[in-house]
């Protein structure tokens, strides 16, 4: 994984407001471009209407540039504290949406902070995903 991709996301997860489950999460999409987005999760009062660190990076990316290279993602890095041993891994939810946006060989780094972590192609993270169509 990136050095930089890293540090964008541990830093970004500084800006998490997780006031409920106290668990912050930062996550930068590297676009096929090489553009960088960043996001943390920001929960809400009512529980449901929270939404996680890889939203967030996601809808900044789109945000930014219209259909193409610039809102393709070719990475994702995703930090937090690792639960009982376990490193954070994208939700099924974020799964679908980095496949909106991605391929099967999109790469989805997932790391402590301490920088410890694995990569995963997002085939092995959502194998026969659904898709309408290819989504470009
Ligand atoms: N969360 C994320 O932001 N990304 C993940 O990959 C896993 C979970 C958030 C959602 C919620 O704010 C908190 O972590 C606890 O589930």
């Amino acid at each position: 994984m990136r050095q930089d991709l890293f540090e964008a996301a541990r830093s970004v997860r500084e800006r998490a407001h997780a006031p409920y489950s106290r668990y912050f999460v930062g996550a930068v999409v590297v676009t096929e471009a090489g553009s960088l987005h960043a996001g943390c999760n920001v929960e809400n009062g009512a529980f449901p209407e929270g939404w996680c660190a890889e939203t967030s990076a996601i809808a900044h990316m789109v945000a930014a540039a219209p259909p193409g290279p610039e809102r393709r993602i070719a990475e994702i890095c995703v930090v937090a504290d690792r639960i009982e041993g376990r490193l954070v891994t994208p939700c099924g939810g974020c799964r679908q949406r980095i496949a909106e946006f991605g391929s099967p060989e999109t790469l989805v780094h997932a790391s402590d902070p301490d920088g410890n972590g694995k990569t995963y192609r997002l085939a092995d993270l959502l194998p026969a995903a659904f898709a309408l169509d290819d989504g470009r």
